[in-house]
């Protein structure tokens, strides 16, 4: 009898920040087009981690399948837009610093793009590399 409550406090202990983590996903599947059109920060950000974030889950990844490779393109075109937006219109309202690590970030979408139309698995993991650590400096700086 004792047991329960204790388990039932360890369930909840493991599991809601699990849920805390979880981010909303975007309200609709958007074109490039829509992407680099959003005025939302907010929904652009929900498009990136939707997009990137099952990507970064592969960053250690010594190989790659032709499935991921494709996957790492197909993501790589949308992040490219939400960086390019991100520097170019949302960084009219933010210090320099913010466009600087949207920068970081556009280039890293532009590399896992060529990596990932080469086939090259070390470029592309260092190209995810490069983009989580611009949105992580980002987040530091500015969220
Ligand atoms: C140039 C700066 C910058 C970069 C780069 C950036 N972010 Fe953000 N991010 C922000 C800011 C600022 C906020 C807070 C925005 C708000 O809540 O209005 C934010 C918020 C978020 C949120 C929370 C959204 C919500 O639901 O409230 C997520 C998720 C997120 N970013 C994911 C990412 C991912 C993934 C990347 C990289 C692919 C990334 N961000 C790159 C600046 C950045």
């Amino acid at each position: 009898m004792t047991t329960r409550p204790l388990l039932a406090l360890l369930v909840a202990l493991l599991v809601v920040p699990g849920s805390l983590a979880c981010v909303p996903k975007p309200k609709q599947d958007y074109t490039i087009e829509q992407l680099a059109r959003l005025e939302s920060l907010e929904e652009l950000m929900r498009v990136q981690a939707a997009t990137a974030d099952p990507l970064f889950a592969k960053r250690k990844q010594s190989t790659y399948t032709e499935d991921e490779f494709q996957g790492m393109y197909r993501g790589a075109l949308r992040l490219r837009a939400a960086a390019t937006s991100l520097r170019d219109r949302f960084g009219k309202k933010f210090p320099a610093r913010f466009a600087g690590f949207a920068s970081q970030l556009l280039d890293g979408a532009t590399a896992l793009e060529n990596a990932a139309a080469s086939k090259l698995e070390q470029r592309a993991a260092a190209a995810l590399e490069s983009m989580r650590q611009a949105c992580a400096g980002c987040h530091r700086a500015f969220k």
